[in-house]
């Protein structure tokens, strides 16, 4: 098994990646972004309560979101390894994945960090806001939030994998091509180790 943690703010590329890196190493892909949405797009309570928080650019509490992924682990049994993106985003919600995954006999393989400037970030998620429908992408006020949340709960988060020695970081700006490639580099030396 190898487990994939993608990680960076957002609009770091994480979901563009996620995308290309699953379908060539046949991860399952485990976005608590795009599973919150489906509870939204459901109308479930949970949904409808995170779609609240989600739109103010603050996290949905940890028990909510570490819920999620505790059943996503238990509905796919047979994955070869998972890719998580935009999970962890705090040191509590780690803590809580490792144990997770140590009842299942595994382990985080990597944390792999995307480095990107906060211009070039609002920038990509104005951008995106135009055509995605993410009511949590449309204003600049709520991005820059998103993005304080980022700095003051979730980056931390990096440090608690890079204790383990599981981090690596790369420059998140280029092109989607370039970013992929240094991915797949980075991939490959935890996969071998
Ligand atoms: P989530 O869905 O996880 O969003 P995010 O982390 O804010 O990340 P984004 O999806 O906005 O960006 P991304 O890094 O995936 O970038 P993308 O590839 O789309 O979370 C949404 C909300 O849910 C949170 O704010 C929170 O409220 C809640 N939540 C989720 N998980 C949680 C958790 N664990 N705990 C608590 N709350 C949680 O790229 C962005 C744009 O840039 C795209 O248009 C793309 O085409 C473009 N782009 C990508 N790469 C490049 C490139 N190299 N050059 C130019 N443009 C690029």
């Amino acid at each position: 098994m190898f487990n994939l943690i993608l990680f960076g703010p957002p609009g770091s590329g994480k979901g563009t990646q996620s995308e290309k890196l699953i379908s060539k190493y046949g991860l399952k892909h485990l976005s608590t972004g795009d599973l919150l949405r489906s509870e939204i797009a459901g109308q479930t309570p949970l949904g409808l309560e995170a779609k609240k928080l989600m739109d103010k650019g603050h996290l949905v509490p940890d028990e909510v979101v570490i819920g999620m992924i505790s059943s996503a682990l238990d509905a796919n049994p047979q994955a070869k390894g998972f890719l998580f993106d935009g999970f962890p985003r705090t040191v509590a919600q780690a803590e809580a994945l490792d144990k997770l995954l140590k009842l299942k006999g595994t382990q985080i393989h990597a944390m792999i960090s995307m480095l990107v400037s906060e211009e070039e970030l609002v920038k990509r998620l104005l951008n995106r806001g135009k055509t995605s429908g993410r009511s949590d992408d449309t204003n600049e006020e709520i991005n820059r939030a998103r993005i304080v949340e980022y700095r003051t709960k979730t980056s931390v988060v990096a440090d608690y994998y890079k204790q383990f020695d599981k981090l690596a970081e790369i420059e998140g700006e280029g092109t989607i091509d370039e970013i992929f490639e240094s991915l797949q580099k980075e991939i490959e030396v935890h996969m071998e180790a």
